[in-house]
Protein backbone atom coordinates (compact mmCIF):
# COMPACT_ATOMS: atom_id res chain seq x y z
CA UNK A 1 0.00 0.00 0.00
CA UNK A 2 1.48 3.58 -0.69
CA UNK A 3 2.94 5.41 2.04
CA UNK A 4 0.24 7.99 3.35
CA UNK A 5 1.55 11.84 2.40
CA UNK A 6 -0.78 13.04 5.36
CA UNK A 7 1.33 14.25 8.21
CA UNK A 8 0.61 12.36 12.34
CA UNK A 9 -2.07 15.34 13.34
CA UNK A 10 -4.34 14.47 10.16
CA UNK A 11 -4.29 11.14 9.60
CA UNK A 12 -7.50 10.87 11.28
CA UNK A 13 -9.21 11.44 8.04
CA UNK A 14 -7.29 8.90 6.32
CA UNK A 15 -8.44 6.76 8.85
CA UNK A 16 -12.21 7.62 9.03
CA UNK A 17 -12.00 6.04 5.66
CA UNK A 18 -10.28 2.74 6.00
CA UNK A 19 -11.03 -0.43 6.08
CA UNK A 20 -11.22 -1.63 9.86
CA UNK A 21 -10.94 -4.58 11.39
CA UNK A 22 -13.28 -7.09 13.10
CA UNK A 23 -13.26 -10.30 15.21
CA UNK A 24 -15.27 -13.41 15.39
CA UNK A 25 -13.74 -14.49 18.24
CA UNK A 26 -15.91 -15.49 21.33
CA UNK A 27 -16.52 -13.41 24.37
CA UNK A 28 -18.84 -16.41 26.44
CA UNK A 29 -18.34 -16.60 29.73
CA UNK A 30 -16.70 -12.95 29.53
CA UNK A 31 -17.98 -10.54 32.40
CA UNK A 32 -17.71 -7.16 30.26
CA UNK A 33 -18.71 -3.87 32.26
CA UNK A 34 -19.73 -0.71 30.08
CA UNK A 35 -20.74 2.50 31.16
CA UNK A 36 -22.66 5.04 29.31
CA UNK A 37 -24.33 1.88 27.51
CA UNK A 38 -28.14 3.16 27.71
CA UNK A 39 -27.28 5.09 24.65
CA UNK A 40 -25.00 5.40 21.24
CA UNK A 41 -21.81 3.72 21.59
CA UNK A 42 -22.06 2.29 24.71
CA UNK A 43 -25.78 0.86 23.94
CA UNK A 44 -23.75 -0.75 20.07
CA UNK A 45 -20.71 -1.91 21.98
CA UNK A 46 -23.21 -4.07 24.74
CA UNK A 47 -25.20 -5.30 21.82
CA UNK A 48 -22.29 -6.35 20.11
CA UNK A 49 -20.71 -8.01 23.13
CA UNK A 50 -23.78 -9.47 23.61
CA UNK A 51 -24.21 -10.92 20.55
CA UNK A 52 -20.51 -12.24 21.54
CA UNK A 53 -22.26 -14.15 24.58
CA UNK A 54 -20.75 -11.64 27.11
CA UNK A 55 -22.22 -11.23 29.95
CA UNK A 56 -23.33 -7.99 30.51
CA UNK A 57 -23.07 -5.38 33.24
CA UNK A 58 -24.29 -1.73 32.57
CA UNK A 59 -23.24 0.74 34.40
CA UNK A 60 -26.03 4.05 33.64
CA UNK A 61 -27.83 6.96 35.49
CA UNK A 62 -31.24 6.33 34.15
CA UNK A 63 -32.72 3.20 35.25
CA UNK A 64 -36.03 2.91 33.38
CA UNK A 65 -33.47 3.24 29.97
CA UNK A 66 -30.98 0.81 31.01
CA UNK A 67 -34.05 -2.28 32.36
CA UNK A 68 -34.97 -1.63 28.81
CA UNK A 69 -32.40 -2.74 27.13
CA UNK A 70 -31.29 -5.37 29.47
CA UNK A 71 -34.82 -6.99 28.45
CA UNK A 72 -33.95 -6.35 25.08
CA UNK A 73 -30.14 -8.16 25.47
CA UNK A 74 -31.67 -10.91 27.82
CA UNK A 75 -34.42 -12.28 25.32
CA UNK A 76 -32.41 -12.09 21.91
CA UNK A 77 -29.48 -13.21 23.38
CA UNK A 78 -30.05 -15.46 26.16
CA UNK A 79 -27.03 -13.98 28.26
CA UNK A 80 -26.87 -12.80 31.51
CA UNK A 81 -27.14 -8.80 32.27
CA UNK A 82 -27.17 -6.86 35.27
CA UNK A 83 -27.37 -3.01 35.80
CA UNK A 84 -25.64 -0.68 38.06
CA UNK A 85 -26.56 2.78 38.76
CA UNK A 86 -24.09 5.56 38.92
CA UNK A 87 -24.45 9.32 38.26
CA UNK A 88 -20.76 10.52 36.34
CA UNK A 89 -21.25 13.65 37.64
CA UNK A 90 -21.50 12.65 40.93
CA UNK A 91 -18.55 10.70 42.23
CA UNK A 92 -19.98 9.70 45.18
CA UNK A 93 -22.34 8.11 43.24
CA UNK A 94 -19.56 6.68 41.07
CA UNK A 95 -17.86 4.85 44.51
CA UNK A 96 -21.13 3.28 45.35
CA UNK A 97 -21.29 2.12 42.29
CA UNK A 98 -17.45 0.50 41.91
CA UNK A 99 -18.46 -1.24 45.51
CA UNK A 100 -21.50 -2.84 44.17
CA UNK A 101 -19.46 -3.95 41.23
CA UNK A 102 -16.42 -5.07 44.10
CA UNK A 103 -19.27 -7.58 45.48
CA UNK A 104 -21.26 -8.47 43.01
CA UNK A 105 -18.34 -9.57 39.82
CA UNK A 106 -16.06 -11.89 41.64
CA UNK A 107 -14.50 -11.09 37.82
CA UNK A 108 -14.23 -8.22 35.55
CA UNK A 109 -12.55 -9.37 32.00
CA UNK A 110 -13.05 -5.94 30.14
CA UNK A 111 -14.06 -2.74 31.66
CA UNK A 112 -15.41 -0.13 28.62
CA UNK A 113 -15.85 3.54 29.25
CA UNK A 114 -18.46 4.98 26.89
CA UNK A 115 -20.26 7.77 29.32
CA UNK A 116 -19.61 11.10 27.93
CA UNK A 117 -20.50 14.85 27.33
CA UNK A 118 -20.57 18.09 25.43
CA UNK A 119 -22.01 20.98 26.73
CA UNK A 120 -21.70 24.50 25.26
CA UNK A 121 -22.12 26.06 28.57
CA UNK A 122 -20.60 25.62 31.51
CA UNK A 123 -22.20 23.99 34.22
CA UNK A 124 -20.77 22.71 37.69
CA UNK A 125 -21.59 19.50 39.52
CA UNK A 126 -22.45 19.27 42.77
CA UNK A 127 -18.79 18.74 44.03
CA UNK A 128 -17.58 21.77 42.38
CA UNK A 129 -16.16 20.30 38.99
CA UNK A 130 -16.94 21.30 35.79
CA UNK A 131 -19.42 18.87 34.18
CA UNK A 132 -17.61 17.66 30.82
CA UNK A 133 -14.15 17.45 32.96
CA UNK A 134 -15.99 15.47 35.38
CA UNK A 135 -18.16 13.16 33.83
CA UNK A 136 -15.54 12.25 30.53
CA UNK A 137 -12.43 11.82 32.97
CA UNK A 138 -12.93 12.12 36.33
CA UNK A 139 -15.80 9.79 36.64
CA UNK A 140 -14.71 6.76 34.40
CA UNK A 141 -11.13 7.99 36.18
CA UNK A 142 -12.51 7.22 39.49
CA UNK A 143 -14.25 3.79 37.99
CA UNK A 144 -11.57 2.70 36.43
CA UNK A 145 -9.55 3.77 39.51
CA UNK A 146 -11.58 1.62 41.96
CA UNK A 147 -11.89 -1.65 39.87
CA UNK A 148 -8.29 -2.29 39.08
CA UNK A 149 -7.42 -4.44 41.50
CA UNK A 150 -10.04 -6.85 40.40
CA UNK A 151 -8.80 -6.08 36.87
CA UNK A 152 -5.43 -7.54 37.57
CA UNK A 153 -6.85 -10.14 39.60
CA UNK A 154 -9.42 -11.56 36.63
CA UNK A 155 -5.82 -10.71 33.87
CA UNK A 156 -6.03 -11.61 31.57
CA UNK A 157 -8.25 -8.49 31.25
CA UNK A 158 -8.89 -5.17 29.08
CA UNK A 159 -10.10 -1.49 29.67
CA UNK A 160 -10.84 0.65 27.02
CA UNK A 161 -11.61 4.40 27.46
CA UNK A 162 -13.67 6.19 24.77
CA UNK A 163 -11.65 9.02 24.07
CA UNK A 164 -12.54 11.31 21.10
CA UNK A 165 -10.77 13.12 17.78
CA UNK A 166 -12.05 15.91 19.96
CA UNK A 167 -9.21 15.92 21.99
CA UNK A 168 -7.76 17.48 18.85
CA UNK A 169 -9.48 20.71 20.05
CA UNK A 170 -7.22 22.98 22.48
CA UNK A 171 -5.31 20.61 24.99
CA UNK A 172 -5.83 20.96 28.77
CA UNK A 173 -4.79 24.12 31.12
CA UNK A 174 -3.72 22.13 34.22
CA UNK A 175 -3.86 25.42 36.41
CA UNK A 176 -7.44 25.98 35.30
CA UNK A 177 -9.55 22.46 35.16
CA UNK A 178 -12.41 23.98 36.01
CA UNK A 179 -12.40 26.75 33.73
CA UNK A 180 -12.98 29.72 36.12
CA UNK A 181 -10.53 31.83 34.38
CA UNK A 182 -11.12 31.38 30.84
CA UNK A 183 -14.38 31.74 28.28
CA UNK A 184 -15.57 28.46 28.42
CA UNK A 185 -16.42 26.84 24.96
CA UNK A 186 -17.94 23.70 24.54
CA UNK A 187 -15.14 22.31 22.10
CA UNK A 188 -12.77 23.11 23.61
CA UNK A 189 -13.89 22.24 27.38
CA UNK A 190 -14.78 18.73 25.60
CA UNK A 191 -11.29 18.80 23.94
CA UNK A 192 -9.89 19.29 27.43
CA UNK A 193 -11.66 16.49 29.74
CA UNK A 194 -10.49 14.11 26.74
CA UNK A 195 -6.81 15.29 26.96
CA UNK A 196 -6.99 14.39 30.45
CA UNK A 197 -8.19 11.31 30.25
CA UNK A 198 -5.16 10.16 27.24
CA UNK A 199 -3.14 11.30 29.59
CA UNK A 200 -3.81 9.46 32.45
CA UNK A 201 -4.22 6.14 29.99
CA UNK A 202 -0.25 5.93 29.67
CA UNK A 203 -0.05 6.61 33.38
CA UNK A 204 -2.64 3.82 34.22
CA UNK A 205 -0.53 1.48 31.23
CA UNK A 206 2.76 2.29 32.85
CA UNK A 207 1.27 0.78 36.33
CA UNK A 208 -0.52 -2.19 34.50
CA UNK A 209 3.20 -3.20 33.10
CA UNK A 210 3.20 -7.10 33.44
CA UNK A 211 0.04 -7.67 35.44
CA UNK A 212 -1.91 -9.11 32.14
CA UNK A 213 -4.38 -5.96 32.45
CA UNK A 214 -4.43 -3.70 29.43
CA UNK A 215 -5.80 -0.28 29.24
CA UNK A 216 -6.31 1.42 25.54
CA UNK A 217 -8.18 4.33 24.68
CA UNK A 218 -10.17 4.49 21.22
CA UNK A 219 -12.21 7.20 18.80
CA UNK A 220 -15.52 5.64 18.23
CA UNK A 221 -16.23 6.90 14.85
CA UNK A 222 -18.30 10.17 13.77
CA UNK A 223 -21.53 8.72 14.49
CA UNK A 224 -25.29 9.40 15.11
CA UNK A 225 -26.34 9.18 18.86
CA UNK A 226 -27.73 11.18 21.62
CA UNK A 227 -24.52 13.74 22.17
CA UNK A 228 -24.92 16.98 22.89
CA UNK A 229 -28.57 17.10 22.88
CA UNK A 230 -28.73 18.46 26.13
CA UNK A 231 -27.71 21.48 23.92
CA UNK A 232 -29.77 24.47 23.04
CA UNK A 233 -31.77 24.32 19.88
CA UNK A 234 -29.42 26.08 17.70
CA UNK A 235 -26.67 23.62 18.76
CA UNK A 236 -29.65 20.68 18.02
CA UNK A 237 -30.69 21.97 14.79
CA UNK A 238 -27.10 22.62 13.65
CA UNK A 239 -26.72 19.06 14.17
CA UNK A 240 -29.55 17.57 13.14
CA UNK A 241 -29.69 19.31 9.61
CA UNK A 242 -25.96 19.42 9.49
CA UNK A 243 -23.93 17.52 10.85
CA UNK A 244 -26.29 14.70 11.17
CA UNK A 245 -25.09 13.96 7.62
CA UNK A 246 -21.80 13.26 8.15
CA UNK A 247 -22.13 11.10 10.70
CA UNK A 248 -21.95 7.03 10.43
CA UNK A 249 -24.28 4.61 12.09
CA UNK A 250 -22.81 3.67 15.56
CA UNK A 251 -23.14 0.05 14.77
CA UNK A 252 -19.61 0.80 13.74
CA UNK A 253 -18.06 2.23 16.94
CA UNK A 254 -20.09 -1.14 18.71
CA UNK A 255 -17.68 -3.57 16.37
CA UNK A 256 -14.65 -1.34 16.69
CA UNK A 257 -15.30 -2.31 20.72
CA UNK A 258 -15.88 -5.58 20.16
CA UNK A 259 -12.54 -6.26 18.31
CA UNK A 260 -10.93 -4.19 20.86
CA UNK A 261 -12.04 -6.24 23.73
CA UNK A 262 -12.41 -9.52 21.64
CA UNK A 263 -9.58 -10.32 19.16
CA UNK A 264 -6.52 -12.35 20.33
CA UNK A 265 -4.17 -10.18 18.27
CA UNK A 266 -5.69 -7.41 20.67
CA UNK A 267 -4.71 -9.58 24.38
CA UNK A 268 -1.28 -7.75 24.77
CA UNK A 269 -1.76 -4.34 23.29
CA UNK A 270 -1.88 -1.56 25.76
CA UNK A 271 -1.31 1.99 25.93
CA UNK A 272 -2.60 2.78 22.86
CA UNK A 273 -5.15 5.40 20.88
CA UNK A 274 -6.95 3.43 17.65
CA UNK A 275 -8.95 5.40 15.60
CA UNK A 276 -11.89 2.77 15.80
CA UNK A 277 -9.23 0.16 15.32
CA UNK A 278 -6.93 1.79 13.25
CA UNK A 279 -3.57 2.58 16.03
CA UNK A 280 -3.32 6.48 15.38
CA UNK A 281 -0.93 9.11 17.21
CA UNK A 282 -2.60 11.19 19.52
CA UNK A 283 -2.07 14.86 19.56
CA UNK A 284 1.01 16.26 21.10
CA UNK A 285 -0.51 17.81 24.08
CA UNK A 286 -1.96 14.49 24.82
CA UNK A 287 1.86 12.71 24.92
CA UNK A 288 3.06 15.04 27.09
CA UNK A 289 4.36 12.94 29.82
CA UNK A 290 5.20 15.66 32.67
CA UNK A 291 1.94 17.05 32.17
CA UNK A 292 0.46 13.48 32.43
CA UNK A 293 1.80 13.05 35.36
CA UNK A 294 0.61 16.56 37.02
CA UNK A 295 -2.91 14.93 35.95
CA UNK A 296 -2.64 12.14 37.22
CA UNK A 297 -1.90 13.40 40.71
CA UNK A 298 -4.47 16.12 40.24
CA UNK A 299 -7.15 13.43 39.38
CA UNK A 300 -5.98 11.31 42.52
CA UNK A 301 -6.57 14.55 44.71
CA UNK A 302 -9.90 15.29 43.42
CA UNK A 303 -11.46 11.92 43.26
CA UNK A 304 -9.81 11.32 46.83
CA UNK A 305 -8.53 8.14 46.19
CA UNK A 306 -6.17 7.18 48.95
CA UNK A 307 -4.01 5.16 47.25
CA UNK A 308 -2.09 4.95 43.74
CA UNK A 309 -3.87 2.60 41.60
N1 LIG B 1 -20.91 10.20 18.76
C1 LIG B 1 -19.72 10.48 18.28
O1 LIG B 1 -19.55 10.73 17.07
C2 LIG B 1 -18.53 10.46 19.18
C3 LIG B 1 -17.31 10.89 18.65
C4 LIG B 1 -16.20 10.86 19.48
C5 LIG B 1 -16.31 10.39 20.77
N2 LIG B 1 -17.51 10.02 21.27
C6 LIG B 1 -17.55 9.55 22.65
O2 LIG B 1 -18.34 8.38 22.74
C7 LIG B 1 -18.81 8.23 24.09
C8 LIG B 1 -20.28 7.90 24.06
O3 LIG B 1 -20.98 9.01 23.55
P1 LIG B 1 -22.18 8.85 22.51
O4 LIG B 1 -21.80 9.57 21.29
O5 LIG B 1 -22.59 7.46 22.48
O6 LIG B 1 -23.29 9.78 23.22
P2 LIG B 1 -24.67 9.40 23.91
O7 LIG B 1 -25.56 8.71 22.95
O8 LIG B 1 -25.17 10.68 24.48
O9 LIG B 1 -24.25 8.39 25.06
C9 LIG B 1 -23.62 8.87 26.22
C10 LIG B 1 -23.82 7.89 27.34
O10 LIG B 1 -23.26 8.48 28.53
C11 LIG B 1 -24.28 8.49 29.53
N3 LIG B 1 -24.12 9.64 30.44
C12 LIG B 1 -24.04 10.95 30.14
N4 LIG B 1 -23.93 11.67 31.27
C13 LIG B 1 -23.94 10.79 32.30
C14 LIG B 1 -23.86 10.91 33.70
N5 LIG B 1 -23.77 12.10 34.32
N6 LIG B 1 -23.86 9.79 34.46
C15 LIG B 1 -23.99 8.57 33.87
N7 LIG B 1 -24.09 8.38 32.55
C16 LIG B 1 -24.07 9.48 31.77
C17 LIG B 1 -25.58 8.58 28.78
O11 LIG B 1 -26.64 8.16 29.63
P3 LIG B 1 -28.17 8.44 29.26
O12 LIG B 1 -28.56 7.37 28.28
O13 LIG B 1 -28.85 8.33 30.57
O14 LIG B 1 -28.25 9.81 28.64
C18 LIG B 1 -25.30 7.62 27.64
O15 LIG B 1 -25.44 6.30 28.06
C19 LIG B 1 -18.49 9.54 24.79
O16 LIG B 1 -17.35 9.38 25.59
C20 LIG B 1 -18.20 10.49 23.64
O17 LIG B 1 -17.33 11.51 24.03
C21 LIG B 1 -18.63 10.03 20.50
Amino acid sequence: MAKSKLPDELMFLENRRAIQKTTTASMAGKVCVVSGSTSGVGLEAVRRLARGSANIVMVGRNPEKAEKIRKELVEQYHIPVAIVIADFSNLESVRKAADILLKDCPRIDVLINSVGLHSTTRTITKDGFESVFCVNHLGPFLLTSLLIERMRQSAPSRIIQVNSEGHRFGGLNVNDLNWEHRRYTGLQGYGASKTAQLLTVWEFADRLQGSGVTINAMHPGDVKTNIGNNNGPLYRWFLHHVTWHLLKDPVISGEALYYLAAAPEMAEVSSRFFHLTIDEKPAAPALNRETGRRVWDMSRQLTRLKSDP
